[in-house]
């Protein structure tokens, strides 16, 4: 295999890993807000999670119109991420808001780093890539407007559990 198509099947493993996450924390914050018949949080955080699946229907398609295997470690995202979605949500919409704001501000620079690393490479994906970031640092600064600076002990735990899930992501 090229060089090139390392770094793509890389890429798009551990973005669709990603998008799995998202989805799944949105949906556990979704399912609290439901559940406490909370209006407003329910509809932002809905509108979040709308973009996030048209983020992961991109990676699922490509992934299987190229052949690259989920990461797998994917279901354990896919549990952590709602459980994630939930207990944040369960403290009380500002620290669903710091879980927004921790997670998305990590994915915008993850998703930096690759439009550089595809410069040349695929500009195809580059471009997809690039309006994804956009909505993820409109979902950062959505968390960021709502938090209130409020749960940094949290907001630092989230954005090392971020890190920690891209880094075993890339390599499984
Ligand atoms: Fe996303
Ligand atoms: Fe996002």
């Amino acid at each position: 295999m090229f060089a090139k198509d390392k770094i793509i099947e890389r890429i798009v493993r551990v973005n669709q890993a990603g998008e799995i996450g998202a989805q799944r924390i949105y949906n556990g914050q979704k399912f609290v807000f439901k559940l406490f018949n909370n209006k407003k949080e329910y509809e932002i955080f809905s509108e979040m999670a709308q973009e996030e699946k048209e983020h992961l229907d991109y990676f699922n398609k490509l992934a299987k119109e190229k052949n690259i295997k989920p990461s797998k470690l994917a279901p354990l995202f896919d549990i952590g991420a709602f459980a994630m979605g939930v207990s944040t949500a369960l403290i009380g919409p500002k620290a669903a808001y710091v879980c927004t704001e921790a997670v998305e501000e990590i994915i915008e620079q993850h998703y930096s780093k690759q439009i550089d690393q595809l410069d040349k490479i695929d500009t195809d994906l580059q471009k997809k890539i690039s309006k994804f970031r956009n909505d993820e640092a409109h979902h950062k600064e959505t968390g960021n407007k709502n938090s209130d600076k409020s749960h940094p002990i949290l907001k630092k735990l989230i954005n090392k559990t971020t890190e920690a899930a891209i880094f075993l992501a890339e390599r499984t």
